[in-house]
């Protein structure tokens, strides 16, 4: 293939979800949640009945990993009850599909929600919410050790404790708690550390599991240069949602707790006089575009970042890394395409740097409830039409774009999108 950037032979070229965006039938603080645009999770992409069809729908992508979350919710009805059989099993029955398809999974742990008893006894700012995830987390291992050797403990820690204390994006949708987002950040950091104790000491067939957690990094400036006082905020942003969460996690000794660090990399947010120009919300849109920028329906676009960040933490950590998520949500497929393989090309080129970076799972597998956008960004690699009850799943071209990146190993450079059609 002309032009294509080859990565090495035993990287994993994954997807990823999350319970709560796919699975539907979950009991936990969102079930309750309705987004603006009438979406809720409650049946989500009912992936929950459906996953046995979703494996086969990943063996004909080519993927051979796949990042899933298990819901803690599911397997335990109080602290330190036994977890559901029957829940376990339909787990168990998954990754052994994901097994016999050749698919190796990567598990989350934590990805943003909570069993209903841990919310209404304070979530995270309880401390004894840690002592009961290392209690679930133990029975979870000893029960899919042989079968899981990939296990991310928290996804994105700082967008959680964010969201949830200081913008008042997730459940219980508190704003400027600064303190409950630091002692969020505390307890988890924590729990990292004592799950990542039993998972090692667990083993996986003989072997070291690997351990981690995936930071989510967004980069921040000012929306115009002149503008002091917005840098000065994206000053502090970084602050508070990079530097001090990757210290809680990875600093000083706490560091020998992980084997691997996972970032979920989607771009870049400025300010203007204080106020976040961030696509999501839809309102800034045509401001950005001003300035030149790409963005798609979330996020202001960075793909240089990508390698900036990735060289950076294999010089602060030396440790092995994964893209957990990258992906971008729009209906423009071209748009798409192009991002991913800008994306691609600077992950290259970091690996070619001498970064070792594992694997990447692109977010996401399917068309998904978005948390407080509900249904509106579409990030599928396969598209999901929310308005048939029958939930049918479609393969996009950006699916089959990727389809052509895993099969064949290697990244096309932007002048050769010829793979985007074989
Ligand atoms: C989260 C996902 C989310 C994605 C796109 C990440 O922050 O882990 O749950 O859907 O970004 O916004």
């Amino acid at each position: 293939m002309a032009g294509a950037l080859k990565f090495p032979d035993n990287f994993l070229w994954g997807t990823a979800t999350s319970p709560t965006q796919v699975e539907g039938h979950v009991a936990n603080e969102w079930t309750e949640y309705v987004a603006p645009d009438g979406g809720h999770c409650r049946l989500a992409c009912n992936h929950y009945h459906r996953y046995a069809e979703d494996v086969a729908w990943m063996a004909q992508l080519g993927v051979n990993a796949y990042r899933l979350g298990i819901e803690w919710s599911r397997l335990q009805a109080a602290p330190f009850a036994p977890l559901n059989r029957q829940e376990l099993e339909r787990y168990v029955d998954l990754l052994d599909r994901l097994k016999a398809a050749g698919i190796t999974p990567m598990v989350v742990l934590h990805h943003f929600s909570n069993p209903l008893w841990i919310t209404s006894a304070g979530g995270w700012l309880n401390p004894a919410t840690v002592p009961a995830f290392v209690d679930y987390v133990t029975k979870l291992v000893t029960a899919l050790k042989e079968r899981v050797g990939l296990w991310n403990t928290f996804n994105e820690p700082d967008t959680y404790a964010s969201l949830t204390y200081l913008l008042g994006g997730f459940p219980p949708f508190r704003k400027w708690r600064l303190l409950s987002y630091r002692k969020t950040i505390q307890h988890m950091a924590e729990a990292h550390v004592r799950v990542g104790e039993v998972i090692r000491r667990a083993g996986h067939g003989g072997r070291t599991p690997e351990i981690g957690i995936a930071k989510n990094w967004t980069f921040f400036g000012p929306f115009e240069r002149h503008a002091l006082w917005d840098h000065l905020l994206a000053a502090i942003s970084h602050h508070a949602f990079n530097g001090y969460v990757l210290d809680a996690f990875l600093g000083g000794p706490r560091r020998a707790a992980s084997t691997f660090l996972g970032v979920n990399y989607y771009g870049l947010a400025r300010f203007k006089n204080f106020e976040p120009m961030v696509p999501a919300g839809g309102a800034c849109r045509k401001r950005l575009a001003r300035l030149g920028v790409v963005c798609d329906d979330m996020f202001e676009r960075h793909p240089g970042g990508l390698g900036i960040i990735l060289k950076n933490f294999h010089r602060r950590y030396g440790l092995p890394l994964y893209i957990t998520e990258h992906g971008a949500a729009s209906s423009d497929e071209d748009f798409r395409i192009r991002d991913l393989t800008e994306h691609l090309r600077e992950l290259h080129g970091a690996v070619k740097g001498g970064v070792d970076v594992r694997g990447f799972f692109y977010w996401s597998l399917l068309d998904n409830f978005e948390w407080q956008f509900g249904y509106s960004k579409k990030f599928g690699l396969l598209a999901v039409d929310f308005t048939d009850e029958k939930l049918p799943r479609k393969m996009t071209r950006v699916g089959e774009f990727y389809r052509g990146i895993c099969r064949a190993g290697a990244a096309v450079a932007p002048q050769d999108s010829s793979v985007a059609s074989r």
